[in-house]
């Protein structure tokens, strides 16, 4: 545990607690989850999705990992999408590939894109994530920085079996929905967590539905 945090806050200078008390970063996040959500409203989607604790969190490890390339499955109507964007933008530099099979809500991510000036940052594959996957990792060849968020859950293992020869050591996957809800795992995540355990430092944090932190050995 002592070697994942430090893993994990230690290598770059960035102090993540700057980060979320940073009054530039918290109005940038803010105003990306309010666009997404009144967006979200007029095409009559009101449920909503990530939590600001966890888009902040992964805005911060974004800045702290410095990533090339993110893949993100699981686009939804793109909350996270954009902060992990707007992170990018504040690095300088990389790209979030992101999945999502709805075209309404993958059209709110991409107003929202549009809106922040955060298009160049993203490439949004529309469509199920079985056909549009293995295709389009073919094109990459270094995965830096890893986002699953699909559903179903079950899926995670297979999308991160896939990725898994692109990873390098040091590269961050993150994983939501990964703790028990009432006591019961979502399907699926026992193993992917099994799979995860071998290769990977990790924290399975009890943050909103669980939030899995993972650097590769
Ligand atoms: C939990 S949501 C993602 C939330 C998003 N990361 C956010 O922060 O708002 C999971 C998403 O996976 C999408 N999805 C489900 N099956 C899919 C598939 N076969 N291919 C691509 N996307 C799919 C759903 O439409 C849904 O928007």
């Amino acid at each position: 545990m002592k070697k994942m945090i430090k893993e994990l806050f230690g290598r770059v200078d960035t102090n993540i607690l700057n980060h979320q008390c940073d009054p530039y970063v918290q109005s940038r996040i803010n105003h990306i989850i309010r666009s997404v959500k009144r967006l979200g409203r007029d095409k009559g989607k009101r449920f909503a999705e990530t939590t600001y604790p966890t888009v902040w969190l992964i805005h911060a490890l974004v800045i702290n990992n410095q990533p090339d390339t993110v893949i993100e499955t699981g686009t939804c109507t793109g909350y996270t999408t954009n902060a992990i964007a707007d992170a990018l933008e504040y690095n300088g530099h990389g790209r979030v590939y992101t999945f999502e099979l709805n075209e309404v809500w993958m059209k709110i991510a991409q107003e929202t894109a549009r809106v922040f000036d955060l298009s160049p940052y993203i490439k949004f594959i529309t469509g199920d994530i079985h056909k549009t996957f293995s295709k389009t990792l073919e094109k990459i060849d270094n995965i830096d920085f890893v986002y699953h968020d699909i559903d179903p859950k079950e899926d995670y293992l297979w999308e991160q079996k896939l990725m898994e020869n692109k990873i390098p050591s040091g590269g961050m996957v993150i994983a939501h929905d990964t703790y028990p809800n009432d006591l019961r795992y979502e399907k699926g995540i026992i193993d992917f967590l099994d799979y995860m355990e071998e290769k990977y430092f990790h924290i399975n944090l009890p943050y909103e539905r669980g939030l899995l932190l993972a650097i590769k050995k």
